[in-house]
């Protein structure tokens, strides 16, 4: 049996959920993956506090602690923003570490350089979270891009979005009531502007596109537009006249190679395959030279979705590692 050591970046929602995951399917692991799992080491802003189930010698605030740790084999990243994301993960590879990561601010940017890096270190890098949280959408285009052209996504990457315009639809309340709601629920980034802008939906995009078409647009050539603009009055005329705003991340490639990349509301009627995704669902609607036409619905967020992919990135790691003996 062997031992995999696991560092986990951040104690938030979805790091608990990683712990949590990895505590209650260690048995599981063992069996079906032939690996012990076992976390070395969780990175934390403050070591004092009390996290139920957790043994405090595991806590470190010093990023230096998982680097000296005599084993790494896997890094789960689930902390925000750019950096020190970025770096952190940069390390763990240099360390022979894979990283798998939910942190799409950083992969949108740096996601090109870390693949890149893992090759030269021959680790892996997991980008599974990053985008429509526990919808598997990163698997399934890795998997049908061996054989088919993906020709056109559109997406609701961004759950708070679509909540507030099912909210304004179903309830009939205003857009800011229906955001306060999503504050409630846990829905919403901590600065709720990259939900309502369309920025939390545009970097999930721009993931999107490296995967389908090798690049990314240049971002300033891209329109970002939220949904704050829209009235309860808009959303109610349209449901009277059989349609529904929904807030879509497209992108496309054209026959000279330049992709074309948009989001914003957009009015669809009931043909329309993102027309009935209601509620904090994400959805990615997927055009393709051989299968056609795929849409991939489910939760868009939430602790064990996301932590679920996550640890499902590194068992996919571990099946693509192992070798076909020749008979
Ligand atoms: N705030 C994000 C959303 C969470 O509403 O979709 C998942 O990235």
């Amino acid at each position: 049996m062997t031992a995999v050591k696991v560092a986990i970046l951040g104690f938030g929602t979805v790091g608990e959920g990683i712990f949590n995951i990895l505590k209650e399917k260690r048995k599981q692991l063992k069996e079906t993956l032939g690996v012990d799992i076992e976390v070395a080491k969780i990175l934390v802003h403050n070591v004092s506090k009390e996290r139920e189930g957790v043994d405090a010698s595991l806590l470190t605030n010093r990023f230096e602690d998982i680097l000296a740790l005599p084993q790494l084999d896997v890094v789960f990243e689930a902390i925000v923003g750019e950096e020190p994301a970025y770096g952190y993960l940069d390390a763990a590879i240099e360390k022979g570490a894979h990283v798998i990561t939910a942190n799409k601010v950083m992969f949108a940017k740096f996601g090109q350089a870390l693949q890149e890096k893992a090759k030269k270190y021959g680790v892996q890098v997991g980008f599974e979270a990053t985008t429509a949280g526990g919808v598997p959408v990163i698997k399934t285009m890795e998997t049908i891009l061996r054989v088919n052209d993906v020709l056109h996504i559109q997406g609701i990457l961004n759950g708070t979005s679509n909540y507030i315009l099912t909210q304004m639809r179903t309830e009939g309340i205003s857009f800011e009531t229906a955001l306060k709601n999503a504050q409630d629920l846990g829905y919403a980034e901590a600065d709720p502007y990259n939900d309502i802008s369309g920025q939390d939906a545009f970097k999930k995009l721009m993931i999107l596109s490296a995967l389908a078409f090798g690049k990314q647009p240049n971002w300033e050539d891209v329109k970002v537009v939220g949904i704050s603009e829209i009235t309860l009055e808009q959303v109610q005329q349209a449901d009277a006249n059989g349609q529904r705003y929904r807030h879509i991340a497209e992108v496309s490639i054209d026959e000279n190679g330049k992709i074309h990349a948009e989001i914003g509301p957009q009015l669809v009627d009931a043909a329309h395959p993102l027309y009935a995704i209601d509620g904090v669902d994400n959805a990615v609607a997927l055009d393709t030279n051989y299968i056609g036409k795929i849409t991939l619905v489910g939760p868009g967020a939430g602790m064990y979705p996301t932590a679920s992919v996550m640890v499902e990135d590194y068992a996919s790691m571990l099946s693509k590692q192992s070798v076909v003996v020749p008979v």
